[in-house]
């Protein structure tokens, strides 16, 4: 029995210097910094596992900013995840149906303002939100776009809801947390003759039934225009004229750790076939000659520059003009 204990002892203390590989102390440090931060807390095993991934992460960050890059990486709150539970978590699967062969935007010739930003327009952003772990980012970019759309109409700024898009928009493509697109999301919308704010249809980030109640409706869509796919000029166009425009991109691994500047990629792809995210353009200008769109995202404020970020503008770059959209309200 005691040579038993001794051996199982043994074990143990192997397993745990299994587990336990050198990590300098100041990698520990910045981990345990950042578990602060963040809130977080493991079990041993993924103490180690979670330290692992950071200090993969954190080399990764530091490499690129020592780079000569228009954009910054920094750690966010998704610096303990691999890029594959990343995107499991947080990412469309692919492929979305997106394209629009012909779409509905019609350009005028201009001239165009340098640079656009709704946030400094007037009231027609609202403030930055949190998707969670939940495919929904098409739904937060419906949201947002219908937000502004609405506003500028109006003058009311609401908060709408996620959620009922996340419940009810299955019967247009849409699949809650699995995926969707924003101009799927303005189909039904158009079709259930309404959207409830984000108060009366609360945001759970998780599958559920459809509690629409169309009385309650505070934001309506009348039409949907597609812009065509890979016509960015349209978007520019739509956006220094009407309003902000929904659009879809390729996440790719660099883009996980943004923190601010202008991004670009090599990684990513600008087909309609790899779009994996969807977001809101809200503006777009020129920084040192490189054009940029201003880019509303749904990781939260604490994300990128203060959950927003700014990306390439005028070489369909990661596929965001793939397919873009915006809703006509009534
Ligand atoms: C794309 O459209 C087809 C045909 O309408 C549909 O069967 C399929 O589920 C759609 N794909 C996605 C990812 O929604
Ligand atoms: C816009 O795109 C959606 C799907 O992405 C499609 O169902 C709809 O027919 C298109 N609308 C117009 C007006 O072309
Ligand atoms: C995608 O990128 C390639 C290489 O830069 C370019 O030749 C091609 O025209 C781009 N395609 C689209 C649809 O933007």
């Amino acid at each position: 029995m005691a040579i038993h204990i001794t051996a199982l002892l043994i074990l143990a203390v192997l397993h745990l210097a299994h587990l336990a590989p050198s990590f300098s102390s100041e990698e520990e440090y910045q981990f345990k910094t950042w578990m602060i931060k963040y809130n977080r807390a493991y079990d041993l095993e993924e103490y180690y596992h979670r330290l692992q991934i950071f200090t993969e992460n954190k080399q990764r960050i530091d490499r690129h900013n020592a780079g000569d890059h228009k954009y910054t990486m920094g750690v966010n709150q998704f610096s303990d995840m691999t890029f594959t539970e990343f995107r499991k978590s947080f990412l469309l699967t692919v492929p979305q149906n997106c394209s629009a062969t012909k779409g509905g935007h019609f350009r005028t010739n201009g001239p165009y303002p340098d640079s656009v930003d709704w946030r400094k327009k007037g009231n027609y952003v609202t403030p930055v939100k949190n998707q969670g772990p939940c495919g929904s980012c098409w739904t937060f970019s419906t949201t947002g776009c219908l937000e502004s759309v609405t506003a500028i109409a109006t003058g009311k700024l609401l908060l709408l809801s996620e959620q009922q898009l996340v419940d009810c928009a299955q019967a247009f493509n849409n699949h809650g947390c699995n995926g969707g697109l924003p101009s799927q999301a303005f189909e039904y919308l158009k079709y259930s003759k309404g959207l409830m704010t984000e108060d009366d249809y609360p945001y759970t980030a998780q599958d559920g039934t459809c509690k629409y109640k169309p009385e309650m409706a505070a934001a309506f869509v009348k039409e949907v225009v597609n812009i065509t796919t890979y016509v960015e000029m349209d978007m520019v166009d739509a956006v220094a004229r009407l309003n902000p425009v929904s659009l879809a991109f390729e996440v790719t691994s660099d883009f996980m750790q943004y923190q601010d500047g202008v991004y670009s990629s090599t990684e990513c792809h600008n087909t309609t076939d790899m779009v994996n995210h969807a977001v809101l353009a809200v503006g777009y200008g020129v920084e040192k000659g490189t054009p940029y769109w201003i880019v509303k995202n749904s990781w939260g404020a604490g994300w990128g520059m203060q959950g927003y970020f700014l990306i390439a503008r005028g070489k369909n770059m990661c596929g965001l003009a793939a397919c873009s959209s915006y809703p006509i309200t009534i």
